[in-house]
């Protein structure tokens, strides 16, 4: 009893105090799994960036007529005001129909290393034509969104500007290479990002244990990098499954894309940034509470129970990772013509 009131006292005398069962070289504990973001918009593969191909990008992203009902775009899953997703159990696309698996956020998405839950595109130019033509998300095909593209002036201006040196721009992989320009300028600093640079005070002592948790636990053996995850790929429940109400067993992740069996149940592990306003969570979208998410991955991937007290300074952590979002002022998109194809309607039963 005596021992708790002297360290309670040290603590109100100096913050230092109480931050001595800190590691003494947390910062470099951080540095050596983590890395800050970049002050700079990252280059890409094959696809310089320029700001007339991030402004087209933007109309793209914002715009419901690269879909075939006219109704969604990029922004209606990965909706920039709500953390760059959904916030759905899974996603709703063409007809009203439900997709299979959560929306990941597209936010600091140009860090991870392949893009999809189970890593199926390799990047975001790659990306970017899969929701335009999946049945369940846009529905639409290359030909009727360069048609539809085509037909209002003002996009073959843009595309003409952001493509100078091709003799016909408006094409569905320039459509893609304009989409991850605007998409590798969403970058989000953190207080996490600050830590690292060098500022001791951007994140609290909660926060600081927590990240020394993670780090001890053996979260970062999974989750690390820029993206504090989005690289390598890990059974989900490589200790113990979780139980098929979090993990459906007709999702078989990576093994639909490389077809052996070691990658069954084999997933991205989930990039972090943001991760406290992106719910519900895992592919599943089960899990509506962090907390509780971080105790499936305490028994799921390191057959630990967690306590709560570990708990809530891991999702301490998790909060300085919450970045600020850069100004993203809407796009005025150009009106349709008389050429413009019309939406489809059709609610699928
Ligand atoms: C109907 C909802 C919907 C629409 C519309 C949609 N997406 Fe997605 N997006 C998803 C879902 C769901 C996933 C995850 C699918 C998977 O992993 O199999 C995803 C994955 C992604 C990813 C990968 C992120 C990561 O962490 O791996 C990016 C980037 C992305 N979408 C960008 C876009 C762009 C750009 C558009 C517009 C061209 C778009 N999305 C349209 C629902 C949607
Ligand atoms: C063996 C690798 C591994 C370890 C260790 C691991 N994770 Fe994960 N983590 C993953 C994978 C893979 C996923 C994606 C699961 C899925 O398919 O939904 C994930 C998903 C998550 C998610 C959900 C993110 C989202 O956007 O839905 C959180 C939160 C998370 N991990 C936190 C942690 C924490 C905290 C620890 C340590 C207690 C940890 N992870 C340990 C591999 C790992």
């Amino acid at each position: 009893m005596k021992a708790i009131l002297i360290s309670l006292a040290a603590c109100l005398v100096t913050t230092a105090a109480c931050a001595d069962s800190l590691p003494a070289n947390l910062r470099q504990m951080a540095l050596d799994n983590f890395k800050p973001l970049p002050s700079t918009v990252p280059a890409v593969h094959d696809n310089p960036i320029t700001p007339e191909k991030i402004a087209l990008g933007k109309a793209l992203f914002f715009d419901p007529r690269l879909s075939a009902s006219g109704v969604f775009s990029c922004n209606s899953c990965h909706n920039l005001a709500t953390g760059g997703d959904d916030n759905l159990e899974t996603s709703i696309g063409h007809g009203w129909q439900k997709g299979p698996r959560n929306a990941p956020t597209a936010l600091n998405a140009v860090f991870n290393e392949a893009q999809f839950w189970d890593g199926r595109a390799e990047d975001l130019k790659a990306q970017a034509k899969g929701p335009v033509q999946a049945g369940v998300e846009m529905a639409n095909t290359p030909m009727q969104v360069v048609t539809t593209l085509n037909s209002m002036p003002q996009y073959v201006g843009w595309f003409r500007t952001a493509f100078p040196k091709d003799a016909d721009p408006v094409t569905f992989d320039n459509m893609a290479k304009a989409i991850e320009a605007f998409e590798v300028t969403l970058l989000t600093p953190a207080p996490f990002d600050a830590y690292l640079n060098g500022d001791d005070d951007a994140m609290s002592d909660e926060q600081k244990q927590g990240m020394a948790l993670f780090i001890e636990k053996g979260c970062s053996a999974c989750h690390n990098g820029i993206n504090v995850g989005g690289t390598g790929y890990y059974p989900f429940g490589l200790v113990e499954k979780p139980g098929a109400e979090v993990l459906p067993e007709n999702d078989k992740g990576r093994f639909s894309v490389t077809h052996t069996a070691d990658d069954s149940y084999v997933f991205r592990a989930a990039p972090l940034r943001n991760v406290a306003v992106t719910a519900p969570y895992f592919h599943s979208g089960k899990v509506w509470n962090l907390k509780q998410a971080v105790g499936i991955m305490g028994t799921a991937q390191l057959g630990e129970e967690l306590n709560s007290q570990e708990v809530d300074q891991i999702v301490a952590f998790l909060d300085s990772l919450t970045g600020r979002m850069p100004d993203v002022a809407l796009p005025l998109l150009p009106p349709e013509t008389e050429t413009t194809p019309r939406p489809d309607g059709a609610v699928r039963k």
